[in-house]
């Protein structure tokens, strides 16, 4: 009886250390536990919603759609010589495989379009407004087979690209 007693005695002593070493932790030293971090789960707080009526004033890829192809300007001179270096690589990165080493369609991937993608330094592509350039490398030709780029390509590397094809100047 006495056995059990002091068994009895010695656990609830080491319960009652350890509730006490437990509590003490939280309650005298806050420090903070793993469970009582904030975590946040996806999708369990809403996409914070913008202000009625907020549209971008500048840059930003739904003035690009939305505007006319003519009245697209670009954000810096297509006759730089830093946007035309960019574009050269922009070039080799997006529309080489397409559009080929020549520019003129016969590219890894373009040679198998039936046609091919046209000549970039045709006069007809090279006298294209800029603007124009610019819509059909975003969005497409419609009911062409120029694939839509906005999602891959950067605005400014879309422009520069421009600048780059546009410097190579018709075929002679
Ligand atoms: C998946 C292949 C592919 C890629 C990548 C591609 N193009 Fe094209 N592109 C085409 C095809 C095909 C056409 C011909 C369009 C048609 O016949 O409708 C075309 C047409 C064009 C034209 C001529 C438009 C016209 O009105 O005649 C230009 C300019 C052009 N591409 C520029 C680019 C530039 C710049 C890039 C890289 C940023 C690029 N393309 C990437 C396939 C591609």
């Amino acid at each position: 009886m006495v056995r059990i007693l002091s068994v009895g005695l010695i656990v609830s002593t080491i319960a009652l250390v350890a509730w006490g070493v437990i509590t003490g932790y939280d309650e005298v030293l806050s420090v903070g536990r793993m469970w009582q971090t904030p975590a946040i789960k996806p999708h369990e707080n809403p996409i914070p919603v913008m202000a009625a009526g907020s549209v971008p004033v500048n840059g930003g890829e739904a003035l690009y759609r939305a505007a006319a192809a003519g009245e697209l300007t670009p954000p810096f001179s297509l006759a730089d010589t830093t946007a035309i270096a960019s574009g050269q690589t922009a070039y080799q990165y997006y529309c080489i495989h397409c559009h080929g080493k020549n520019f003129d369609g016969y590219g890894t991937v373009g040679q198998s379009f039936a046609p091919p993608p046209g000549d970039l330094r045709s006069t007809k592509v090279q006298s294209m407004p800029v603007g124009v350039l610019f819509k059909e490398i975003s969005y497409g030709i419609p009911g062409g087979r120029q694939p839509a780029l906005a999602t891959t390509v950067a605005v400014d590397d879309r422009w520069n690209a421009i600048a780059y094809v546009k410097s190579l100047g018709p075929r002679n």
